[in-house]
């Protein structure tokens, strides 16, 4: 598809979609817990509905009244055996965190995903739950899905993570709420933290202390009321979109400001970036963001920070081609397991672009300013890949033509009319 082009940058006021780690989250935590539990601000895209469909299959009663998702939660002890393969699709949060739920269930069950899920990697999850007693296969042995889970008692352990990774964590945190005894979780670097606090809304006990997490078993959670805030990973595209275009003046609405999630915030802001917090809603973490024009430079991005804005480096690189100096990301290896490999995919489909990035082992090197021209890119099937060539079209007066654009319904149905409406 062709497109769309700038006229005179970003303008306007724009609602963001709810958060998908959010939106994830509280359809498990509905279904494990005991009584009702009422969603406002869901995110209707691919990936959290492919968790809405894996929790009806476990026979979840889960109701969409078009306002409000309401689940009648089951607690981990009555989901039912599924009569189907489930499905997370391309949604590696989901199956992720399922496993956690599924290796401690009573019964048998598989979990499959579409053609990229059943490339990514498995046993970083299915390592420490066989840790804790579970009992799950890639086919033939494989790290790969589908994934054959039989369930039983889990028992606690004590894990220091190789890698950070929220899906990992999470995935621990839910085999240890059904496991026997105390869990100890050791962070690598602090990672997105929304089932721990989740576990906290939802009536649980855990104890975080820096990098380290502690939950005990046999806990009951209760259902609640969640408002999902809008999801700064696709706020990002606006971000770096009206920094970027001159004559921009945008707001962002009630965006989740968690901080475990803000690192391109501290990243623009370094940068130059002109983006200001307006009026606060604390209860749900969500701030509005009032974003204008300005000059950037370059930034060395590395270490703790990476994992509070890996899903935002391949826009944060966009960024970064427009900024006066060589922009240099590293510690950032884990970028290479996502929907597709962001490394390569950022580096090879900004360079068709006009581009200056080279890839390294664990990043990219971005050599800035340059402008921007016209070609023919391709998402990879990626979503966020195929948000940032979006946004990279407006630096140019050429044509764009975007190749398998589909892939951006998995986090962000309405993106292309909402930028439009900000054009
Ligand atoms: C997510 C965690 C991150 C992130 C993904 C969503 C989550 O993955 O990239 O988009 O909701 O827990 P990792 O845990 O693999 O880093």
């Amino acid at each position: 598809m062709k497109l769309l082009k700038n006229k005179s940058g970003l303008s306007g006021t724009l609602t963001v979609p709810a958060d998908k780690s959010i939106s994830h989250r509280s359809i498990m935590f509905g279904a494990i817990s005991h009584g009702k539990t009422t969603i406002h601000n869901f995110l209707r895209a691919e990936d959290c509905l492919s968790t809405v469909a894996v929790f009806k299959a476990l026979g979840v009663t889960i109701d969409d009244d078009g306002e409000v998702i309401s689940i009648e939660g089951k607690g981990f002890k009555h989901l039912q055996a599924p009569q189907q393969i489930l499905d997370a699709g391309n949604s590696g949060t989901t199956m992720r965190l399922v496993l956690g739920i599924l290796a401690g269930q009573t019964f048998h069950s598989k979990i499959a995903g579409d053609a990229s899920l059943n490339r990514r990697p498995m046993e970083r999850v299915m390592g420490p739950l066989r840790m804790m007693g579970g009992n799950l296969q890639g086919e033939q042995g494989s790290e790969f899905p589908p994934i054959e889970i039989e369930g039983g008692p889990l028992s606690a352990i004590t894990y220091e993570m190789p890698i950070a990774s929220a899906q990992v964590k999470s995935a621990i945190l839910f085999a240890a709420l059904q496991a026997e005894g105390l869990t100890t979780i050791i962070e690598k670097e602090k990672s997105r933290n929304h089932t721990e606090e989740m576990i906290k809304q939802f009536g649980g006990n855990i104890s975080v202390e820096d990098k380290t997490i502690t939950v005990s078993g046999g806990q009951q959670l209760v259902g609640q009321e969640v408002t999902v805030p809008g999801d700064i990973s696709s706020a990002a595209f606006y971000l770096v979109a009206a920094t970027l275009l001159a004559d921009s003046d945008l707001q962002l609405k009630h965006v989740g400001i968690n901080p475990t999630r803000t690192g391109i915030l501290d990243v623009l802001q370094e940068m130059g970036a002109d983006i200001q917090e307006g009026s606060v809603d604390s209860q749900n973490q969500a701030a509005d963001l009032q974003i204008k024009a300005a000059p950037l430079k370059a930034v060395e991005i590395k270490g703790e920070i990476i994992p509070r804005l890996i899903d935002e480096l391949p826009v944060i690189a966009l960024a970064a081609t427009q900024a006066e100096g060589t922009t240099v990301i590293r510690d950032a290896e884990e970028l290479k397991v996502k929907e597709t490999n962001r490394i390569d995919a950022t580096a090879q489909e900004l360079n068709k672009l006009g581009a200056n990035i080279e890839t390294t082992e664990d990043g990219l090197i971005i050599h800035g300013p340059t402008p921007l021209h016209g070609g023919t890119v391709d998402s990879h099937g990626d979503h966020r890949i195929g948000m940032m060539l979006q946004i990279a079209a407006l630096l140019t007066d050429d044509i764009v033509e975007l190749n398998n654009p589909e892939a951006i319904n998995i986090s962000y149905p309405n993106f292309f009319n909402d930028l439009a409406s900000l054009i």
